[in-house]
């Protein structure tokens, strides 16, 4: 038994330094990295996702917008420390494989894959349809069945099939319109299944942009690190002038009426748009995973992530007041927001500047994203968690050529069959999960000194006093706004009757622990307040969202105790 235990949690050793393994090239600087950063963090959220999160939580979003950037500064914090330590491709996988050990840095890979490649099919999703839409405005009209993904067409469908065929068999489209009282998404949606052919008796429905936009990215990234950075940094210029744009166009339009009143549904509305605004600060980590390709990793990887969270957070902020000050905030519930409040106002120059640069700023997201997984790959093939495939680089593009092309099929195929809202809430829950741990592992790694080698150092607050008072201060704080919050959470997780009430019981339950853990062994206040704010964030997601996060889970741990447990290098020692 202690034997196994040994095995599950054996570690990498840390201070190691693998650069003498790598054979990728050195090319990227702290200016490369940031641009990275903002490359792989302004995208599919802010141009669509933030829609949702605006009409459900009104002009307060913006708080949500702070508590999740503070989360990943905690986080990105965490992450420095761990990247400054150990400049290895592999991210988060690698942190915890030093900390935690195998199991976890298995866990942790698998959970980045949920970051990255599960992340890249909602973006792909969202780039089709600005893309889509862009090509409807010139005219080109591509048949709906070829620009809807099969899973919310059959969705849609469900219990409608009698209205339909009568519909198709009286050729009385309008009236079926009218009868269902669809709008424009959902008319789509219809026309896909109406006029969609068949095979087989199959209805032949995808998303075809989605499919064409992952296959040439992953070409891209195959091809080499030199060409996807040029590609890279043009896109993300391009999208921050449209941000700032969008910014300082809006405020001319905003109507202070809109912020009355600020909070309209209450902080539970806000909460609502968790998985959405996580999902606009999802990539900055992505700029770990590019360690073998960086001239001064020690340097550079911290300051690439620190600069290309902040940039975003300003900008984010700033895009959420303009947004709901602009239009009232229930209208805000569309796909692409920025185009609908510019539309709305009769903005139409900037309105086709926006529509023509979403499908850049995506199509630059798609590419980091596209960029780390492979290399999240080839660090755990190194270590004998994959087969030794996953480690194979091109002579001549010197790119871990089959991880990417898998990459490819993991985004490519689950187009096929998923739809965005999916795909949304399943990425955030998973790269949560994934800064959780890092936050975590930073607890365990040892103190060192600083010399003039070290480069990024995390600030050692101690948090014996200061993270059990601030628990306190906030369960007073609770307790003075909402009188019965205490008891009711306690009722509700006893009768089992409310999932909210348990998941926020467990984040009690788990800050007490912390509380104590941090009193007995001096821990660092900035990794708990990481654990802390992610934790919290956790609280939000839907029970659906855990049900499916745990079978991917369980899948995860199939493949580890099935391949990886025998073959990793650590069992050759
Ligand atoms: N933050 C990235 C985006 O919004 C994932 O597209």
């Amino acid at each position: 038994m202690m034997k196994l235990l040994n095995q599950l949690f054996r570690r990498k050793t840390i201070f190691e330094n693998n650069s003498s393994q790598s054979t990728l090239n050195r090319v990227l600087g702290t200016r490369d990295l940031t641009l990275f950063g903002i490359a792989a963090i302004i995208g599919a959220g802010i141009f669509s996702s933030i829609g949702e999160a605006c009409s459900s939580g009104g002009p307060a979003v913006i708080w949500l917008f702070v508590l999740c950037a503070i989360a990943c500064g905690f986080a990105a914090l965490c992450y420095a420390e761990f990247a400054s330590r150990i400049p290895v491709a592999g991210s988060a996988y690698t942190y915890a494989y030093a900390s935690f050990g195998e199991l976890f840095a298995w866990i942790i890979g698998w959970a980045l894959l949920m970051e990255y490649a599960i992340g890249n099919i909602y973006v792909a999703f969202s780039w089709s349809g600005y893309f889509t839409h862009l090509l409807d405005s010139f005219g080109w009209y591509l048949p709906r069945w070829l620009i809807v993904d099969y899973a919310s067409v059959a969705s849609y469908i469900n219990g409608k099939e009698e209205l339909i065929t009568n519909a198709i068999v009286s050729t009385n489209f309008g009236e079926l319109w009218v009868g269902l009282n669809a709008n424009n998404e959902e008319k789509e949606l219809l026309e896909a299944w109406i006029n969609a052919p068949k095979l087989a008796g199959i209805k032949i429905i995808f998303d075809m942009p989605a499919i064409v936009i992952n296959i040439l990215i992953t070409w891209l990234v195959y091809r080499g690190i030199k060409e996807s950075r040029n590609a890279s940094n043009t896109m993300v210029i391009l999208k921050i002038l449209v941000v700032v744009l969008v910014i300082i166009v809006g405020a001319f339009y905003i109507d202070i009426e809109n912020f009355k009143p600020f909070m309209p549904e209450g902080f539970s509305g806000v909460m609502l748009g968790v998985s959405a605004v996580f999902f606009t600060y999802i990539g900055f980590d992505a700029v770990s995973t590019l360690a073998e390709e960086t001239k001064n990793p020690q340097r550079d990887l911290p300051r690439g992530m620190f600069y290309s969270l902040l940039i975003c957070t300003v900008l984010y902020i700033l895009i959420a007041l303009v947004l709901t000050g602009m239009v009232p905030y229930k209208s805000l519930g569309v796909d692409d927001p920025l185009a609908f409040v510019l539309a709305e106002k009769n903005i139409k120059w900037l309105e086709y500047i926006v529509s023509s640069i979403a499908v850049v700023a995506m199509a630059s997201v798609l590419l980091v994203f596209q960029l780390g997984q492979p290399r999240i790959w080839l660090s755990m093939s190194r270590d004998g968690l994959l087969p030794k495939a996953f480690s194979t680089i091109h002579p001549k593009f010197q790119t871990p050529s089959f991880a990417t092309i898998i990459t490819g099929v993991v985004v490519g195929v689950p187009i096929l069959f998923t739809n965005e809202k999916f795909v949304l809430d399943f990425t955030s829950i998973g790269t949560l999960f994934a800064f959780l741990l890092v936050c975590g592992g930073v607890l365990l790694l040892p103190k060192r000194e600083k010399t003039s080698t070290t480069g990024f150092i995390l600030p050692f607050i101690n948090g014996k006093w200061i993270f059990a008072t601030l628990l306190l201060l906030a369960i007073a704080l609770i307790h003075y706004q909402l009188p019965d919050y205490w008891k009711n959470l306690f009722d509700q997780t006893i009768n089992g009757s409310n999932f909210k009430s348990l998941s926020m019981f467990i984040f009690w339950m788990a800050m007490f622990v912390l509380g104590v853990l941090s009193y007995l062994k001096n821990l660092n206040l900035i990794p708990l307040l990481g654990i802390a704010s992610c934790g919290y964030l956790l609280t939000g997601m839907q029970q659906d969202n855990w049900y499916w996060f745990f079978i991917w889970f369980g899948i995860g741990l199939v493949i580890y105790f099935s391949y990886g447990f025998k073959n990793s290098q650590l069992s050759k020692n």
